[in-house]
């Protein structure tokens, strides 16, 4: 049994007198294809060793207890009262709501939630706090819930409780996590395949800037708003059937670019060119051509930070310093932007001497040490055995 585990069993016993039943979910890495999955298009995310735990049993009441060990709050609600509230308590609240509304049971549960992700890292602890949950309830109170109904909950959850206009990426990751592989995601139809990360000399590295900058989420529902103009005009022009970005071709919006202003132009073409950067990315992987794939994880942070404009100074700074460090096979910018991680792909020889390096220019620039995950790609969410 882990540290992990052990301390969230004891903790549980201390509070609520009986023994609970213990879930994970996972954080998420994403190799190419960002800002693609509300667009209806392609991304490519994996699972990893990074997790939110929950200790959790029944209590034969309508209410819901729940005590936080990171901090150190506590939070009760019944669940013929549920409404958004400020801060992490509404994605509880959120699946909650969104289980009574799909018809599944849920009754007063005890929970306490601990967790090793780096919160405004970008690995999307909230995704995982919602699918940790959502698994512990259908669990318990056997709803037979599939993994992809849990991630609609867990999306619906993050657009209405929390007001980020998400796709559905972060919440489809945490739950179908495959160790050892990454999974080709067709936001269109929820279709997907696992492929396999077979490069063992290498490691997915993430470098977090330690910077959240506020911009983030309303930034992120601009872009999403920018998306849906671009659409609707090429609607007008295209015909009806135009309903995403997945619908129009790059020649296409080239042949229309005039009828469009500057940024919505530049926001679609860069998620058409991004998706065209991932399915090349998958033939690559699936070719072992990793080299190859550094160069599209290049392109889509150029793209991401010039012309979707979702960067940021920090982040910048740390995909220059990476792609230029020898043996470095890729880096970009990784998630919503505007602060969190760029994610590396980093032969494991070479990690010590990288690490050094980055933390030493970083620190000199932004008066901050980076901090430096090294990641396994892992399993979704699921029961911890005891
Ligand atoms: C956040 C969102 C995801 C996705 C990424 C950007 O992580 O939660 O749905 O849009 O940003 O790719």
């Amino acid at each position: 049994m882990t540290e992990m585990v052990k301390s969230i069993t004891t903790l549980f016993q201390e509070r609520f007198n009986k023994q609970p039943l213990v879930v994970a979910a996972p954080g998420r890495v994403n190799l190419i294809g960002e800002h693609t999955d509300y667009n209806q298009g392609f991304v490519l995310p994996g699972a990893v060793d990074k997790r939110i735990y929950l200790g959790v049993a029944e209590n034969h009441s309508n209410t819901i207890n729940l005590y936080a060990k990171q901090y150190n709050e506590s939070f009760s609600f019944t669940l013929d009262d549920i409404k958004p509230v400020k801060g992490w308590q509404t994605y509880i609240l959120g699946v909650s709501f969104y289980l009574i509304q799909s018809g599944a049971t849920i009754r007063g549960v005890d929970v306490v939630i601990d967790g090793d992700i780096p919160v405004g890292g970008g690995m999307s602890s909230s995704a995982a706090l919602c699918s940790a949950f959502g698994y512990a309830v259908n669990k318990i109170f056997d709803n037979g819930l599939s993994a992809m109904q849990l991630a609609l909950i867990g999306q619906k959850t993050e657009n209405h409780f929390a007001e980020v206009q998400c796709g559905i990426m972060d919440q489809f990751a945490s739950l179908h996590g495959k160790a050892g592989n990454v999974m080709k995601l067709d936001c269109s139809n929820l279709e997907y395949e696992y492929i396999p990360f077979d490069f063992p000399e290498y490691k997915i590295v993430l470098v977090n800037t330690m910077v959240s900058h506020t911009l983030a989420s309303t930034e992120y529902n601009t872009r999403r708003l920018q998306c849906e103009e671009g659409v609707a005009i090429m609607r007008e022009i295209l015909g009806p059937d135009i309903l995403s970005l997945r619908n129009i071709s790059i020649e296409q919006l080239e042949a229309n670019k005039n009828k469009l202003s500057e940024t919505v132009y530049r926001r679609c073409a860069f998620i058409l060119h991004e998706n065209q950067r991932l399915l090349r990315g998958c033939e690559l992987l699936r070719g072992h051509d990793l080299k190859g794939f550094g160069e599209l994880m290049h392109g889509s942070h150029e793209g991401l930070s010039k012309w979707y404009e979702v960067s940021c100074p920090e982040l910048d700074f740390l995909q220059s310093k990476a792609r230029n460090f020898k043996g470095v096979a890729g880096s970009r910018m990784m998630g919503g932007g505007f602060g969190g991680c760029t994610i590396n792909i980093i032969p494991a020889a070479i990690i010590d001497d990288f690490s050094s390096y980055i933390t030493e220019t970083y620190e000199t620039q932004f008066k901050k040490t980076p901090e430096i995950y090294i990641t396994q790609l892992s399993d979704g969410a699921g029961v911890i055995e005891q």
